[in-house]
């Protein structure tokens, strides 16, 4: 569904990413885990569009948009920092897209998404009244009524915690499967990754470690910068993971 070959890109003379090659099925939800200025943020908005690669391809749907402007990709992303418009309240932020887009979206699908997000209580609330969580699901709704054929995510847990986490999380769960919609997500957090995606990809300066399923990731690390990385972040977790791959996880 989404392909990416050999991407590499490098910033003045210092490589930022080398030799990227990695296949998404449709409706999968793929982490890109890896530390700080390991490269994330920089292969995602690749997909997107908004950066340039030196060297590499990507196919989506056996389409070659390798030199597709972000526009014409229809791929849409989530910032870390949500990107809302203060000025505007939360309805008005969420339909803002919209405005260029006639017919796209229709009221009554807006209104499902808005319910599915739980917002109902907050449309009139503007952005500076909204709590993290409540931001969260405003920039996800604003996402989501575009219709992207891809829904990328740059860190949308790192500012929320505890139980506003876990909800945030098992709603971007839903929203890829009921709407089979493909997402990849950026974390530096292990137990996100291992917790939400079908697939990881390691990513360690700017290559990549490993890439598969949080099972195989935990049972059959291929490196040691993997093992330490994720199990060794991980000792302080152990049991939500235990919880999750049983006697696998000693
Ligand atoms: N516009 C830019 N110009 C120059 N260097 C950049 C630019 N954007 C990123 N870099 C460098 O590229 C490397 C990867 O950055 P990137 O933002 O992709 O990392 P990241 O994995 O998302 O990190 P973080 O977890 O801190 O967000 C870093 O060394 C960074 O300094
Ligand atoms: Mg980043």
């Amino acid at each position: 569904m989404l392909k990416l070959q050999n991407i590499s890109k490098h910033y003045d003379n210092k490589v930022v990413l080398e030799d990227i090659s990695l296949d998404i099925q449709a409706g999968e939800i793929v982490s890109l885990l890896g530390p700080s200025g390991s490269g994330k943020t920089t292969l995602l908005n690749i997909i997107l569009g908004l950066a340039k690669m030196e060297q590499g391809q990507i196919i989506f749907n056996d389409q070659d948009l390798s030199n597709v402007s972000m526009k014409k990709r229809g791929f849409n992303i989530v910032f870390q920092d949500y990107a809302l418009f203060p000025n505007l309240n939360a309805y008005e932020n969420i339909v803002y897209g919209l405005k260029n887009k006639k017919g796209l979206t229709s009221e009554h699908e807006v209104q499902e998404y808005i319910e599915f997000l739980e917002l109902k209580p907050h449309l009139t609330k503007k952005i500076g009244a909204l709590s993290g969580g409540q931001k969260q699901r405003v920039a996800l709704a604003r996402t989501l009524v575009m219709k992207p054929k891809l829904l990328l995510l740059d860190e949308p847990l790192s500012a929320l915690d505890g139980i506003i986490k876990e909800s945030i999380k098992a709603r971007i769960k839903s929203i890829a499967r009921e709407y089979k919609l493909t997402t990849i997500i950026v974390t530096h957090d292990p137990e996100e990754a291992l917790t939400l995606s079908d697939k990881i990809l390691i990513i360690n300066q700017g290559h990549i470690a490993q890439f598969g399923t949080p099972q195989e990731i935990i049972q059959q690390p291929s490196n040691d910068f993997v093992k330490e990385f994720i199990l060794g972040q991980l000792q302080v977790k152990r049991e939500n993971i235990y919880n999750l791959f049983g006697e696998h996880y000693a």
